[in-house]
């Protein structure tokens, strides 16, 4: 246990918990207001998940905030989202560093204006060395985009003889996707009520627990969080093993 307001056993705390935060437009919808309303309702959720993250000692924390497939919405609601982005970056950075947060970002960066990239940039160069919570806000990512990432990395060590094909295993190739340098996820949590990946980290949640919620995004808090990592709690990881072989290595 740790002494944290939100105390957790340390065997049934997720090291890395990802989540999909969808619901912002319907959240919106059912108020008769815009989506951009549903979109900052959704900003100010995410500043409470960080916080209950921090109080519940959770070292890593992964948020889908738009993905490569989001550029294809109305070109009003993409604008809304883009200025939503930066103003988060201006008024959030700072406090996210003076909470001990190093923030890191995924995805593909060129699509941003420059204004967005350069805030990106001095964001993670601000929290490089904060050690608390490992926030990495997945933004113009997807998990095809990742692999294909990783398999260029590798294509290009091929070519430049750095590498044979022989030695490409899996700890090659998860090294050369996104996140590599974290504990994996093992809480993958999506709002909204959709029971879908939505091309979020395809490789990285092989043997992440799932949790769905049907909570929209801008209601998630403390209490919905609560609830994922009691679940997460409640579930039994097996990694292809039974049972009882787990009671054995549990018993001395
Ligand atoms: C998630 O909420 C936020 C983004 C994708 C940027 P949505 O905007 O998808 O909300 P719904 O799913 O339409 O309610
Ligand atoms: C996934 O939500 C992306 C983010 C939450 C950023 P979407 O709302 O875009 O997912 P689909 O298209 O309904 O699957
Ligand atoms: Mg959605």
């Amino acid at each position: 246990m740790n002494d944290s307001p939100f105390p957790i056993p340390d065997a049934a705390r997720p090291r890395h918990i990802a989540i999909i935060m969808d619901g912002n437009g319907r959240w919106a919808k059912a108020r008769h207001r815009p989506r951009s309303l549903g979109h900052r309702a959704g900003a100010r959720a995410a500043n409470l998940c960080i916080d209950a993250c921090l109080d519940a000692g959770i070292p890593a924390l992964t948020l889908f905030a738009f993905s490569r497939e989001n550029w294809q919405r109305p070109d009003e609601e993409v604008g809304a989202l883009m200025q939503l982005f930066l103003r988060a970056l201006d008024r959030e950075v700072d406090e996210l560093n003076r909470r001990g947060v190093r923030l890191r970002f995924i995805g593909e960066r060129d699509a941003f204006s420059p204004d967005i990239r350069e805030r990106m940039a001095r964001g993670e160069a601000l929290t490089l060395r904060n050690t608390r919570l490992h926030l990495t806000i997945a933004a113009d990512y997807s998990g095809r985009w990742d692999l294909v990432q990783a398999a260029r990395t590798l294509a290009r060590q091929v070519a430049g003889g750095s590498l044979s094909p022989e030695a490409i295993d899996e700890a090659r190739l998860g090294a050369a996707l996104a996140l590599s340098d974290l504990p994996e996820p093992d809480l993958f949590i999506r709002s909204g009520g959709d029971m879908r990946i939505s091309n979020f980290l395809l490789w990285q949640v092989a043997y992440c627990e799932l949790y769905f919620t049907d909570t929209l995004w801008p209601d998630f808090d403390a209490t919905e969080l609560r609830r994922a990592l009691d679940a997460f709690a409640q579930r039994e990881r097996r990694f292809g093993r039974t049972s009882e072989q787990l009671a054995m290595e549990a018993s001395p």
